[in-house]
């Protein structure tokens, strides 16, 4: 029952970390990592193969289950291997001569084509010419393109709800799927990926230089990313600002009150602002409807940072912190990540955005 649910997963918030505001361990030591993507190197089709995401019905969702967010166990699409050495749809990619990996990651030809492929509109650059591809935050499927074009790509990209970003490269695959000692290491093709995410595509997660299948190298090279300059403004919210790689971290008010409400964790579907909204509209509403028993304030959540969390470059899922007031960034967005034992937290895509009508700012501390 949705109240319910709601009434659960608040009562957890309510418990939030009462310091301002370190990345909340508690949240994100519960979660389960995202699977790894695995886009398929054998069996490929030129048709699209893409992750469908409804962005209304995910806020819905986010407000009525808003229990622990299950894992999303369709993303990783696994080759079917029925039939030996069955051959397999020939790229549109030059095939290097010779054809070795090394050849082919030697090949000037790939190269050039990344280095002056021209930016889409409505995006921005990330990388170039890289021998790996990402694996970045929310999967959103791949399609092979009969041309390396960003435009093509970018085009595609656009028509994918929750798409914010691709990865566009030349993949060295097998013309035979090498699943049997018969064809361990056959002739390869060359195939022109075009790959979406529903999160940034950056150096630090481009980190896929291939694999192995038998004796076939798979190998990567003119790896381009672009990400989209598109920001959704969640209704009846202010306009996003981006903050970068910064997370806000607040301070407490004037009074020596902490702002911070507590954090909301999603880890299926692409990046999206509207989520965090949603989670700060249901906090707010199951607040107003439960105010404390003995009279005290009633916290509603009116101002949200939102963005990806890594560890260690991998996503761990978007982070969305609640606020009862706004803070003033850049000032206030101070934390750009932290270590906990060996591994490195950082902030990818950071964004505030405030309740339209009733977002109002912290007082300022005394001492900042
Ligand atoms: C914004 O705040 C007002 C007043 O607290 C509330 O009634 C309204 O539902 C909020 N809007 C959204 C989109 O959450």
């Amino acid at each position: 029952m949705r109240s319910f649910a709601v009434a659960a997963a608040f009562a957890a918030l309510a418990v939030a970390n009462p310091l301002p505001q370190e990345i909340d361990w508690a949240a994100v030591d519960a979660l389960a990592p995202i699977p790894t993507v695995t886009i398929p190197i054998v069996d490929i089709s030129a048709q699209a193969s893409t992750v469908a995401y409804e962005p209304s019905a995910a806020a819905t969702s986010v407000a009525a289950e808003v229990k622990a967010s299950g894992v999303d166990t369709t993303t990783g699409l696994k080759a079917r291997a029925a039939v030996t050495c069955k051959p397999q749809p020939t790229g549109a990619g030059k095939v290097p001569s010779p054809d070795t990996p090394d050849a082919f990651l030697a090949f000037s030809e790939f190269s050039d084509t990344a280095q002056s492929a021209s930016t889409p509109a409505g995006y921005y650059n990330t990388f170039t010419d890289l021998k790996a591809s990402n694996n970045a935050y929310g999967y959103m499927g791949y399609t092979v393109l009969s041309e390396y074009s960003t435009t093509t790509c970018a085009s595609k990209c656009d028509a994918i709800s929750g798409c914010a970003a691709f990865n566009i490269y030349f993949e060295r695959d097998p013309t035979l799927n090498p699943n049997d000692a018969s064809c361990n290491n056959p002739a390869s093709t060359t195939n022109i990926k075009c790959v979406f995410w529903g999160g940034p595509v950056t150096t630090g997660n481009a980190k896929n230089a291939g694999q192995w299948r038998r004796d076939f190298h798979v190998v990567i090279a003119g790896s381009n990313g672009y990400v989209s300059n598109k920001i959704v403004t969640p209704p009846g919210y202010t306009d996003p600002i981006p903050l970068g790689n910064a997370a806000v971290n607040a301070p407490f008010d004037c009074q020596g009150k902490d702002t911070y409400l507590g954090v909301r964790i999603f880890q299926t579907g692409p990046f999206d602002i509207s989520k965090c909204a949603a989670a700060c509209t249901a906090q707010a509403d199951y607040a107003r409807a439960h105010p404390p028993a003995n009279g005290g304030e009633v916290k509603t959540c009116s101002w949200f940072n939102t963005y990806v969390l890594l560890k260690d470059n991998v996503a761990v899922g978007q982070y969305c912190a609640l606020y009862k007031n706004s803070w003033e960034v850049p000032k206030y967005a101070t934390n750009y990540g932290q270590y906990r034992g060996q591994s490195k937290y950082t902030i990818e895509n950071s964004f505030v955005s405030g309740n339209g009508t009733s977002v109002t700012p912290a007082c300022q501390p005394q001492k900042a």
